[in-house]
């Protein structure tokens, strides 16, 4: 099967250049689709940078895709900083953006730039919370310490309590309205984006033409300056029967994996691994001692094995 093409304009060839708040706006200007994902580890920042996709989001959903939580209340800033190094370190071009997760902005100011500071420290370019109207003072902080900061509204898996559970939003013509109040809210604070989260697709078009800044959407439809995927979403890589009906699953890394590691048994137990060409060969006698090496890059027969 051969990889298909990126898409026209945003090819790593093309990107030759680190993705900033300024490609991003520019992106929009033109009229160019944003195309982000979450990455919550060095390969997967890698891979998605070499694919050219714009964004990655250091998702506070690492509390379920990774650590196998219920939800993202139960992971804090010390997991998510040890994510965001590893994705920073692996995103040579991709925009970097930290989660701050429950608790780490709500309670003060001070709070909210000390951990959005900590995002940036560990190498993210911008920082994201939840919440409209009621977090737009800590936004204003944030911006005013010199952080861009991505808002989200829509769903907002920090407040499942408040929202009764994973409940799409912004359905009615009010509560689209008052959306619309906490991106205008959002904007208004500094945020240098904003992303909706499952609403209908009216209710985020209307937000994306009444912003100028990059409106971008998870399950809010195609009318939106870009889109962002959770990766584990899109790779088929997580346990039980998650089809989040916004999604298009592109890959079965749960099937590839698990067979894998069932073929690597099999062949544990039956004895065919691990084969010659997995020894290492034990050194001739020697004065000079030195390394062991793959057996099969040596051409003695001794076939002891040897740690490395
Ligand atoms: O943590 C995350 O991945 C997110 C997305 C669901 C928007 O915040």
């Amino acid at each position: 099967m051969s990889a298909p093409t990126p898409a026209a304009g945003n090819t790593p060839s093309q990107r030759a250049h680190k993705v900033t708040v300024v490609t991003l706006r520019d992106l929009k200007a033109r009229g160019e689709r944003a195309t982000a994902v979450t990455a919550y580890d060095y390969p997967t920042a890698v891979f998605a940078d070499r694919a050219g996709v714009d964004w990655l989001l250091v998702g506070d959903s690492a509390a379920m895709t990774v650590l196998g939580l219920p939800n993202t209340l139960g992971i804090g800033m010390t997991e998510m900083l040890v994510f965001a190094r590893a994705v920073a370190r692996g995103a040579r071009h991709s925009f970097v953006v930290g989660d701050l997760p429950f608790l780490s902005y709500q309670v003060s100011d001070e709070d909210a730039i000390r951990n959005a500071g900590a995002f940036i420290a560990a190498g993210c370019d911008a920082v994201k919370c939840e919440g409209g109207r009621r977090i737009a003072q800590r936004v204003r902080a944030m911006s005013d310490a010199g952080i861009a900061v991505m808002g989200h509204i829509g769903l907002t898996p920090q407040a499942i309590g408040q929202l009764g559970g994973y409940r799409v939003q912004g359905r009615t013509r009010a509560a689209a309205a008052l959306l619309l109040d906490d991106a205008r809210a959002l904007q208004d604070a500094g945020a240098f984006s904003l992303l909706i989260e499952a609403t209908p697709p009216e209710a985020a078009e209307q937000i994306r033409d009444d912003l100028d800044i990059p409106v971008y959407g998870i399950g809010a439809g195609p009318d939106v300056d870009g889109q962002l995927v959770i990766s584990h979403d899109l790779l088929g890589n997580f346990v039980g029967d998650v089809k989040p009906r916004f999604v298009s699953r592109l890959a079965d890394v749960d099937k590839v994996v698990t067979t894998a590691f069932a073929d690597y048994a099999a062949s544990v137990r039956n004895r065919k691994f691990p084969a010659p060409e997995h020894w290492y060969a034990a050194l001739p006698e020697s004065k000079s001692g030195g390394t062991a090496r793959p057996a099969s890059k040596r051409p003695e027969r001794a076939r002891t094995v040897a740690r490395a």
